[in-house]
C-alpha cells in the first residue's frame, strides 16, 4: 500500500491521519512532519505513526499532503523540492494557494492536486472539493478522492471554482454555527434555560441535516411540509423575509468569495516581490 505523509499535523492534518487509521490504513504506511518535538511525540504515542523531517517524508512517501498554514508554505516547499521523488503526488490543503504556485517550485512535471476541505473533517464529516493541477490526471484525482473519502464527502471542481468553494463549504460550517448560536439566543429570549435551548436547537440541526443528507426531499419541499396555513412557521418565515435573511446570505457568501480571491492575489504578489 502507498506510503502517505502529512506535512504539518495540526488540526486538519491530525484529523486526516486519524481518519486514515480509522479507514483501515496501517500506522506503518503513514508519516507526518511537525516543527515541535513535543507535538511530534504526542502524535507518535497517540497513533503509533512516525514523525519525520520534510526531506525524509519526500524521500519515503508516494503521496504527500501539505497541511501547513498558507503563510508557512515557503520553507516546506523549498525542502520538498530538494528531495521529492519524480513519481510522488503532492496534495495541498492550503486555502487559497493555486496549484501553479506548487508547480513553479517543485520538480518539473510533479502532479499536484488542490483540496479545499472543511473543519467537520475533525468528526469524519468533511466536505472536500478537489482540483487537479496541470500535471495531475484522472488517476491522481481518484487517489486523492479515495484518501479523503475516509474523512467525509468529496467532489471534483475546476480550480477556477475554488474561491466559490472556499466561500460556500470552506467557511460554511461557520455560518451554521452562527445560525445555531442566534437560535439559542432566541430560546433564551423566550425564557427557556440555556441548556434546554441548546439541546433543542442542536438536535433540530442534526435532524434537519440528516433529512437533507438522506435525500428526504428538496429543502423547499421539506420547509413547506412544516409550514401550515396560518401557522407558527409561516409567521417566522415572514419575519426572516422582512429582515432580508436570504439576501444577507447571498451577499455574505459573495463577500467571502471576494476575500478568497483577494487573499490569493496577495499571495501571488508576495511571491513576485
Ligand atoms: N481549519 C480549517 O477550517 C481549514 C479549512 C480548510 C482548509 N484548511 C487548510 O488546512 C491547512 C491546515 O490548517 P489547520 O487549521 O490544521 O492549521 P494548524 O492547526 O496551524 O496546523 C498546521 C500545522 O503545521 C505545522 N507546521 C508549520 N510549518 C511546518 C513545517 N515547516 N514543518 C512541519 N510542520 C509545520 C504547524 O506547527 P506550529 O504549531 O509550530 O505552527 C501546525 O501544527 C491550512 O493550509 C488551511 O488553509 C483549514
Amino acid at each position: 500500500m502507498a506510503t502517505i505523509a502529512v506535512l504539518g499535523a495540526g488540526k486538519i492534518g491530525e484529523a486526516l491521519l486519524s481518519g486514515l487509521l480509522h479507514g483501515g490504513r496501517s500506522p506503518g504506511d503513514l508519516l507526518f512532519t511537525e516543527r515541535h518535538p513535543e507535538r511530534a511525540a504526542e502524535l507518535e504515542s497517540a497513533y503509533g505513526i512516525t514523525g519525520v523531517t520534510v526531506a525524509e517524508a519526500a524521500r519515503r512517501a508516494d503521496l504527500l499532503v501539505v497541511a501547513v498554514k498558507p503563510q508557512d508554505i515557503d520553507p516546506v516547499l523549498a525542502e520538498l523540492a530538494q528531495a521529492l521523488r519524480p513519481s510522488s503526488l503532492v496534495v495541498s490543503l492550503c486555502a487559497g494557494l493555486p496549484t501553479a504556485m506548487f508547480e513553479r517550485t517543485l520538480p518539473e512535471g510533479t502532479p499536484v492536486v488542490r483540496v479545499m476541505p472543511n473543519t467537520p473533517m475533525l468528526v469524519g464529516e468533511a466536505m472536500s472539493a478537489v482540483s487537479p493541477g496541470s500535471h495531475a490526471d484522472a488517476e491522481h484525482v481518484r487517489q486523492v478522492t479515495d484518501l479523503l473519502s475516509c474523512v467525509g464527502k468529496v467532489v471534483e471542481v475546476p480550480e477556477s471554482q475554488q474561491d466559490a468553494v472556499t466561500a460556500l463549504s470552506g467557511s460554511g460550517p461557520a455560518y451554521f454555527f452562527y445560525l445555531v448560536e442566534a437560535m439559542i439566543d432566541a430560546g433564551i429570549l423566550l425564557g427557556l434555560p440555556r441548556a434546554v435551548a441548546e439541546q433543542l436547537i442542536v438536535q433540530s440541526a442534526v435532524g434537519a441535516a440528516t433529512m437533507l443528507a438522506e435525500g428526504a426531499g428538496h429543502p423547499v419541499l421539506l420547509r413547506e411540509a412544516v409550514t401550515s396555513p396560518a401557522g407558527t412557521t409561516i409567521n417566522a418565515i415572514r419575519e426572516l423575509e422582512k429582515h432580508g435573511v436570504r439576501a444577507a446570505l447571498l451577499a455574505a457568501i459573495e463577500a467571502a468569495r471576494d476575500r478568497s480571491v483577494e487573499l490569493g492575489r496577495a499571495h501571488e504578489d508576495s511571491e513576485q516581490a
